[in-house]
């Protein structure tokens, strides 16, 4: 079974998406430890709820980025942990955590990769005018929302939305992909070549979509 660290700052929806799948059994995986760097970030509620052990490592107790992260490190290793899942982990990792664990940490973005990185990108989205926009899983590795997409999932853009409403669109979508790139993980389903990960279960991707509709 494939011993998972979460780590978090906020509300920890997407901790729950991975906590629901796994106690539906959709996902064959255990979380090991929660890690958050916020100490009032509820998504640590969430996680003592479900028994899950949690840590707060802050920023603040450490001289530099490094000797935080190798903090990170050292608990996540402690927690025989295989596989770091960052679900809205509101900190760049330094190359002591991302060479720690090379293609083994996963991050969750609200936007369709490569555009639009960094924060706030829902906004970012709406004021450069895209029809689509939706969220990305993808390999962590030095760079900003740089590495390896493993999945994605298109939301359309629409002409009342807000900030908000996009947002909230974009969550429930990121509920549905974050667990399943993970069972993909899990089962060894995708192979990786250069950049390119590729699934390895068979299924049909819906046809492509306009936005604005065409008119039939
Ligand atoms: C999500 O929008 C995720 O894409 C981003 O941070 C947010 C985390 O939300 N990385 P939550 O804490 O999982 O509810």
């Amino acid at each position: 079974m494939l011993n998972i660290g979460v780590l978090v700052s906020g509300s920890g929806t997407n901790l729950q998406a991975i906590i629901d799948a796994i106690e539906a059994k959709r996902l064959d995986a255990k979380i090991a430890v929660v890690i958050s760097n916020k100490p009032d970030a509820f998504a640590l509620t969430r996680a003592e709820k479900h028994g899950i052990d949690t840590r707060v490592i802050v920023k603040d107790a450490f001289p530099d980025r490094e000797t935080f992260d190798a903090e990170l490190v050292r608990v996540l290793n402690e927690h025989k942990v295989e596989l770091v899942a960052l679900a809205g982990f509101l900190r760049i990792l330094t190359p002591v955590f991302t060479r720690a664990f090379p293609m083994r940490i996963m991050n969750i973005h609200p936007s369709l990769l490569p555009s639009f990185t960094g924060l706030d990108v829902q906004r970012k989205a709406i004021e450069y005018g895209v029809k689509f926009s939706g969220c990305t899983v993808h390999f962590v590795d030095e760079g900003l929302d740089t590495g390896p997409i493993i999945m994605q999932a298109v939301v359309p853009v629409t002409a009342n939305d807000t900030t908000e409403t996009l947002a909230k669109r974009i969550l429930e979508e990121e509920h549905k992909i974050y667990p399943e790139a993970i069972r993909l993980y899990a089962e060894g389903k995708f192979k990786i070549l250069g950049r390119r990960v590729l699934s390895a279960e068979s299924g049909t991707v819906e046809a492509s979509l306009e936005n604005p509709p065409i008119k039939k």
